[in-house]
């Protein structure tokens, strides 16, 4: 479909009581969970700060052990040390730079050999870029550590998971996916037609997360896998400190004051990934623990398929399932 039929297509499709529902569900806490995860495993991104660190804390609280893939050495061992000295749970890390495809790969298939289950894997590594950075593999950053990587993790493991018969993914999204309110642009997904914005590419690349989860959830249909993604609330993290002053006095003095605790969220990814009241639903969009509907760019089943098949290609992949 061209382009501007897209435009015409999304701005049928929006729905103004989704944004009311959007704002509703904002101000509403997250179901609770107290469910033990004893002796189970949880593969969790950007554990070292922020709703990641949270995240790790509440799962080892119920008992779970831990592999955090991160890029701090440091920041990775202080928390080992913490979380095993006090919850008394293995919490063992891999260092991986998400931006760079190599250290993606290298963790993925580490983890697709384990022999033991990986009963719930959540892509929480984040940024907010403000400008424009390109990485090593030619990509624009902020899309590949949202989405290439969680891609080509989701991607490279999706054999051992199914061979679990049992494995929750949750991909850490947001609502600022609707800040890509005409779609995604997969001719320019390096910001190269347009004059780049940190709202915008951030917006595009949680849609494409959202897209990527249509197929993915195709794939993984009766086989005991579920993939759901969720706005984790607007929490108050270490986020968007890779910014100027400018931007980081602002967000000091006054987005931070009008945020919550990620403590909310991390009670939300404890619920998502642990829940019996969820087993089984996928594909499915939550905003803390409520199901919510997307934005129409990110349901586009047509380019859900472009966009995978480009995906592909970038991560240098055959075009079939892996083996
Ligand atoms: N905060 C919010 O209100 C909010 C709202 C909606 C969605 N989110 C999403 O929530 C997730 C977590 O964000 P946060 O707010 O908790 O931010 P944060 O405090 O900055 O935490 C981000 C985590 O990701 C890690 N990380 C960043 N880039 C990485 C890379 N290239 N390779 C490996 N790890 C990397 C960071 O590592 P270091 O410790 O080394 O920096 C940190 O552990 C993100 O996906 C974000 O988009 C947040």
């Amino acid at each position: 479909m061209k382009k501007y039929s897209k435009f015409t297509k999304y701005f049928q499709e929006y729905k103004w009581s989704n944004i009311l529902t959007m704002i509703r569900n904002g101000r509403s806490d997250p179901k609770i969970c107290r469910e033990d995860f004893h002796d189970k495993l949880v593969v969790l991104t950007g554990a070292t700060s922020g709703i990641g660190y949270h995240t790790a804390r509440k799962y080892a609280s119920h008992g779970a052990n831990l592999l955090c893939i991160n890029r701090n050495p440091e920041k990775s061992e202080v928390l080992r040390h913490e979380i095993e000295s006090e919850f008394g749970v293995g919490c063992d890390f891999r260092i991986a730079d998400l931006s760079i495809l190599s250290d993606v790969v290298r963790v993925s298939i580490e983890l697709s050999q384990r022999n033991t289950p990986i009963d719930v894997l959540i892509h929480n590594a984040g940024i907010y870029l403000t400008k424009k950075a390109i990485t090593i593999d030619g990509y624009e950053k902020v899309f590949v550590v949202h989405y290439l990587s969680s891609f080509i993790m989701n991607y490279i493991l999706m054999n051992k998971l199914k061979a679990q018969e049992k494995a929750r993914i949750i991909m850490v999204g947001s609502e600022a996916h609707r800040f890509a309110a005409w779609g995604l642009r997969l001719d320019d997904l390096n910001w190269e037609k347009r004059r780049y914005s940190g709202l915008r590419s951030y917006g595009s690349a949680k849609t494409a997360q959202l897209l990527s989860m249509i197929v993915f959830n195709e794939q993984f249909q009766n086989t005991g896998v579920t993939i759901n993604t969720m706005h984790p609330g607007a929490v108050k993290t270490e986020t968007a400190q890779e910014n100027g002053p400018v931007y980081k006095w602002f967000k000091r003095n006054f987005l931070d004051k009008s945020l919550r605790s990620p403590e909310i969220s991390a009670e939300a990814l404890f619920y998502l990934g642990v829940s019996k009241e969820i087993e089984g639903m996928s594909g499915k969009f939550f905003s803390l623990t409520t199901e919510e509907v997307p934005a129409p760019p990110a349901l586009d089943k047509e380019v859900a398929c472009e966009l995978w098949d480009l995906t592909l290609k970038l991560a240098g992949f055959q075009a079939h399932a892996p083996k």
